[in-house]
């Protein structure tokens, strides 16, 4: 079939996202987060025991870092603030000057390197203390401490950073810390206290938003949410109903009050029904629906398959009362990642976003494959082939922009991600970068991807 082009605007975001935790290294570090605590105590629960404390050593190779971020064509790059770096006084929100130089030096950097920079300020990185003390997200007063983190982030560097985020991913805190155990504090069949979460990062998310418009400050505030589409396995009642809930609990629980300032009245009520509806009262819901997001930022990896559910309504109250995922026979996977890998959900998510969510401005703000044993594709020159990255990128791309064509009011996509990086569960397991780290020597090598990124960017498209 003929190659058609497919055109982006030509001040199209092209980029990728990091976090800090994910990338930094401990160095100089004030406080511990939730992931360092864990990994000091339990190392063995990370890949080959590798760990957060060193990660891509951005701490002290960021000038290199975004040299080679100019050299691959990207033009934004998205990162988030450590809470346990910028604050000295967790209570005060005093911060830590150390702290403050560093990311003063970041931003410094991105400018002149010509990338527009998004800065997040939470991406699963709770301070543990405050987890110890307070319980964490489940804190009223720990959502007072996260406003006055984000306030002394917008004091120290709100004249120089145009795009902020209050979260990443938010329903990931409750649902691998609380539900199902897979990120620390590894809790599990914890419903109430997850929906409690839910609330809390909602409120403090509107708080942070508060603050920033009260500064008068020249930009933009939004949020990223992981919005995974979810697909009913047949059109009855019952696996439609599944699907709903699911959508509502795990997608709109954060996307209405990001863009409405309301929940899903559905889901309220069904929380209500089951007695366990978050604690709040009339002036915390009138913060949240005051301060809806500028922007949205979404990341898309895989979506949910869904269907009536399996499990038995006992116990403490759980998502899975509601629905349960099934394995879809002939869906295509990631082996490396255990994900499915569907392109055109990131199309359903565009119009969804359209025709739902009054068209609001947004980005693809993370979408990437993670590939184990990336060494075998290396060639004669020591560059890493991922040639099926660059079809995951082009299948995806292809959907989002046919979603454009159609009115999807998108501004950029940035791929998780530039180098590669640690993470959460995996450690240094499967590799996502355009530019490949060797762990050894921390030297990075531009991997083929990297250079059909440049082309890409500088021609705003490709043939597809
Ligand atoms: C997203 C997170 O969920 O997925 C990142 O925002 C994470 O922090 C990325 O690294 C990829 O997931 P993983 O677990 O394969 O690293």
């Amino acid at each position: 079939m003929k190659k058609q082009k497919v055109q982006f605007p030509d001040d199209f975001w092209w980029g990728a996202a990091t976090s800090g935790p994910q990338s930094e290294g401990w160095f100089n570090k004030r406080h511990e987060n939730v992931m360092d605590y864990w990994y000091r105590v339990q190392r063995n629960d990370f890949f080959n025991g590798v760990g957060p404390d060193v990660a891509s050593d951005f701490y002290h190779k960021y000038k290199e870092d975004f040299a080679l971020m100019k050299q691959v064509g990207m033009n934004s790059f998205r990162t988030s603030i450590q809470w346990t770096r910028l604050i000295k006084d967790l209570e005060t929100g005093e911060p830590d000057p150390e702290g403050v130089q560093f990311y003063k030096d970041v931003i410094a950097e991105a400018k002149k390197n010509g990338i527009t920079l998004v800065m997040n300020l939470h991406h699963f990185d709770m301070p543990i203390e405050l987890l110890e003390k307070y319980g964490g997200w489940e804190s009223k007063h720990v959502v007072d401490l996260f406003a006055k983190f984000a306030k002394t982030a917008f004091e120290c560097f709100g004249d120089d950073v145009r795009y902020w985020t209050t979260f990443n991913e938010p329903m990931v805190i409750p649902e691998a810390g609380y539900l199902y155990g897979f990120h620390y504090p590894k809790l599990i069949g914890k419903g109430k206290e997850a929906v409690q979460i839910i609330f809390n990062i909602n409120l403090a998310s509107a708080k942070a938003i508060e603050t920033y418009r009260s500064m008068k400050l020249d930009g933009e505030i939004g949020i990223i949410l992981n919005l995974t589409p979810a697909y009913p396995r047949s059109e009855s009642k019952e696996d439609l109903e599944a699907a709903r809930f699911a959508d509502d609990f795990f997608n709109k629980a954060f996307l209405d009050p990001a863009v409405y300032g309301t929940f899903p009245p559905a889901l309220v009520d069904l929380l209500k029904k089951d007695n366990v509806l978050w604690q709040t009262d009339e002036k915390e819901l009138d913060t949240i629906k005051r301060n809806t997001v500028d922007f949205l930022g979404v990341n898309y990896y895989h979506p949910k398959r869904v269907k009536a559910p399996e499990t038995k309504r006992e116990g403490n109250w759980m998502p899975d009362w509601y629905f349960s995922e099934y394995d879809m026979p002939g869906k295509r996977m990631n082996p490396y990642r255990g994900w499915e890998i569907f392109p055109k959900a990131i199309y359903d998510i565009a119009k969804n976003v359209q025709n739902d969510y009054g068209n609001i401005k947004w980005f693809i703000s993370e979408n990437g494959m993670g590939v184990e044993g990336e060494e075998k594709y290396r060639d004669e020159n020591g560059h890493i082939e991922d040639d099926y990255r660059i079809d995951f990128y082009e299948e995806h791309l292809a959907w989002l922009n046919k979603a454009m064509q159609e009115g999807s009011n998108c501004f950029g996509y940035q791929a998780w991600t530039a180098f590669d990086c640690w993470s959460w569960n995996n450690a240094y397991k499967n590799r996502y970068g355009f530019i490949a780290v060797d762990l050894n020597d921390q030297s990075r090598t531009i991997k083929k991807s990297g250079r059909w990124l440049k082309d890409v960017a500088d021609n705003h498209g490709f043939e597809y």
